[in-house]
């Protein structure tokens, strides 16, 4: 059975390679439970809070050598903690929906796998720092290739993880995926290589799901 939720929000988050239509698709899927009366929260990581929001210019702008990976897991997990302490747990508390544009999962994939081989280090921080995961994660999967190509025609400063190339995001499909296995209770994987009305349409099928059966 799963665990009764700690507090009585919701909190749902998106995850897959850069490209994916993670932004799109949870700004549609926000729009969409507005419009339906609930109370949300429209986030994202690395960032959400002032703080963190600055951490996330540190982490996302410059040289791909800027920081190794162990530094960036560490920024990261500071980032974590101010946007859970200042936005997502008041929000959950007072009942409302967070939708969060990356969360724990892109850290397990991006510094605890391909990067490096730091996963230990990376479940060892998130117990002792974190600790919270998703009621609910949706993974929009689909070929690297198409998502980089997309990635890159947004022509931003933000550009630092999508220098590593398609090396790293085959790595990182793959990765996600094994994730998806790994915390088969919470995942929920949607093809994202469609039309964007197609992939919300099923993004919002399997948001109603699970809020029916969570009430
Ligand atoms: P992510 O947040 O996963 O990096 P975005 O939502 O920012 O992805 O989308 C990357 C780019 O691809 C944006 O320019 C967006 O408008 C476009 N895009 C998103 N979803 C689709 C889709 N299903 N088909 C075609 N283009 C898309
Ligand atoms: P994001 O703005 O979501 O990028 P995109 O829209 O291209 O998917 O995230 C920025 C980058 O930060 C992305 O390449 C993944 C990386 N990242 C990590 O390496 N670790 C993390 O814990 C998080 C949240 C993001």
């Amino acid at each position: 059975m799963t665990p009764p939720r700690p507090l009585p929000g919701h909190f749902i988050s998106f995850e897959g390679i850069d490209g994916s239509g993670k932004s799109t698709q949870a700004r549609i899927l926000a729009d969409h439970l507005r419009d339906a009366g609930h109370d949300v929260v429209l986030t994202r990581e690395p960032g959400g809070s002032p703080g963190a929001e600055e951490i996330r210019a540190l982490v996302l702008q410059g040289d791909p050598d800027r920081w190794s990976a162990e530094t960036e897991l560490l920024l990261f997990t500071a980032a974590r903690r101010d946007h859970l302490e200042r936005l997502i747990e008041p929000a959950l508390a007072e009942g409302k929906i967070v939708i969060c544009d990356r969360f724990a999962d892109s850290t397990r994939m991006y510094q605890g796998t391909s990067r490096g081989d730091l996963r230990g280090k990376v479940d060892v921080l998130h117990s002792l720092m974190i600790t919270r995961e998703p009621d609910l994660t949706v993974l929009i999967d689909m070929d690297p290739a198409q998502g980089l190509a997309r990635a890159k025609g947004r022509q931003g400063v933000e550009e630092r993880f999508e220098d590593f190339g398609t090396g790293l995001q085959e790595k990182m499909r793959a990765g996600f995926l094994d994730l998806a296995r790994e915390f088969a209770s919470r995942f929920r994987i949607i093809d994202g290589a469609r039309d964007i009305d197609a992939v919300a349409t099923d993004v919002q099928k399997t948001v109603v799901t699970y809020l029916a059966a969570a009430r």
